[in-house]
């Protein structure tokens, strides 16, 4: 069984430039580019956020792939500036998509998350245990920046990108992966939570970005044309047979390094952030879309996806481009697929509201209620009305298994 996957993308509008940067930090276009390609970034808005931003990618990735949303099994959304902890933004997509059949979590692996969330979902697709994934990379990096710091505030921007993956008997598809992680660069690349007592005390607490750029820049250079070399020897590919290397789109000079040691020209290697700067996990998906609306990845075509980041982790992913592409939506099905877009948020708006009614209404269970015979044939019927709590026969409390005693099994 092989898998095959289409894209989606969603940036949001406003453009920040290396000039307006320069307004407000100790910086200049002159510097920001020869030192990095980039030229603008994108910043999303106020009623933008990470789940926003990646359900319109999604959406647009259910729409090339010509995929319902409910057809779909898993969702994963790979991101480190998540709008909660939890619930996650994969939750938050999958309920605004109407995915009612879908799985859903967020994956964290920096700016390596989505080769990471596309090895995951590959082989769930692979393993028959669901039909058709939704790999998600979203993130709104300029609310973990400190926009003092001119070190890593010109680095990053906003923006999602998606990609369906579907199995099928249709050649192309994954071929192979690596995938990798040195804990020891831990301390090169970090956005902090503010309630971990051990956050570093220059973080102050907050949630910004820290980087050291000189250390991130060495392992970047050197990682790229390790990984890549390691997943075509595994797919059993020169580099001469692939057609395009989508890298993770950091800085023009790391991916000009890395086409040095893998002795290709740079052409072989997609780039966008002159216009996007560093989006993280969204970086290799809206990578990925704009490659294929430009015409460089054809049917058949041999591509790698190459990413690194936070952890430190790394991962290299070899995939056949699909030799058949699925029927374009004609104008009827989009329209509808709109509608029931909308259909599916009031749908959700009053299923979040009929979860206060119950709660209102109905109350909590008492602990320790069984389910009463039949109970689980018919799961999805709504909680019934039970006896006022003074009425009901009070229960003599489980007896919980003998615990450790308090500090037992430590070592200090
Ligand atoms: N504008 C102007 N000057 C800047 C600056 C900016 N935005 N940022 C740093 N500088 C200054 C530094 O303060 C330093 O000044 P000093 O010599 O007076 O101390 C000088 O420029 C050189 O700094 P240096 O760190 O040596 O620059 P560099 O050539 O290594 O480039 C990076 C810096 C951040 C562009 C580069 O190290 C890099 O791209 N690293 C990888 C970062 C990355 O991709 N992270 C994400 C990975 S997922």
């Amino acid at each position: 069984m092989r898998t095959w996957s289409v894209g989606g993308m969603a940036i949001p509008e406003r453009v920040l430039s290396n000039d307006d940067l320069s307004g407000f930090v100790d910086t200049s276009d002159e510097w920001i580019r020869t030192r990095t390609g980039i030229r603008e970034r994108r910043m999303a808005g106020e009623r933008e956020s990470t789940a926003t931003l990646g359900l319109r990618a999604a959406q647009m990735a259910l729409d090339v792939a010509n995929v319902s949303p409910q057809d779909v099994g898993l969702i994963i959304v790979a991101t480190s500036t998540a709008d909660y902890v939890f619930p996650s933004t994969a939750s938050l997509i999958q309920g605004w998509l109407g995915a009612t059949h879908a799985g859903a979590f967020d994956l964290s692996a920096a700016c390596t998350g989505f080769v990471y969330a596309m090895e995951m979902a590959s082989q769930s697709v692979r393993a028959g245990g669901v039909d058709v994934a939704l790999v998600i990379g979203a993130e709104t990096m300029t609310r973990v920046l400190d926009w003092g710091d001119r070190n890593t505030c010109v680095l990053f921007g906003d923006g999602a990108g998606a990609v369906v993956l579907r199995a099928s008997d249709v050649p192309g598809g994954v071929l192979s992966c690596v995938l990798g992680s040195d804990g020891s660069g831990a301390d090169l690349l970090a956005i902090p939570n503010g309630y971990k007592p051990h956050a570093h005390p220059s973080v102050n607490g907050a949630h910004k970005l820290s980087m050291d750029g000189r250390g991130v820049y060495r392992f970047a250079s050197r990682i790229i044309g390790d990984s890549v070399a390691e997943t075509l020897a595994k797919a059993g590919l020169r580099i001469d047979d692939v057609s395009l290397i989508v890298p993770h789109q950091a800085n023009q000079r790391i991916i000009d390094a890395a086409a040095r040691q893998l002795k290709v020209p740079v052409d072989r290697f997609f780039s966008n952030l002159d216009r996007y700067g560093n989006t993280s996990a969204a970086s290799i998906p809206i990578a990925l879309c704009e490659a294929v609306d430009q015409g460089r990845i054809r049917p058949s075509d041999y591509v790698v996806l190459v990413g690194f980041g936070g952890g430190l982790t790394w991962g290299a992913m070899a995939l056949q481009w699909p030799e058949e592409l699925p029927p374009e939506m004609g104008e009827w099905s989009l329209r509808r697929r709109r509608v029931f877009y909308t259909l599916m948020r009031w749908r959700e708006r009053l299923l979040r509201l009929w979860w206060r009614i119950q709660v209102i209404v109905l109350g909590t269970a008492a602990p320790g209620t069984e389910l009463e015979p039949g109970d689980a044939a018919r799961p999805r019927r709504l909680p019934r009305l039970r006896m006022p709590r003074f009425l009901q026969r009070p229960r003599e409390p489980a007896a919980l298994p003998p615990g450790p005693e308090p500090g037992e099994g430590r070592e200090d």
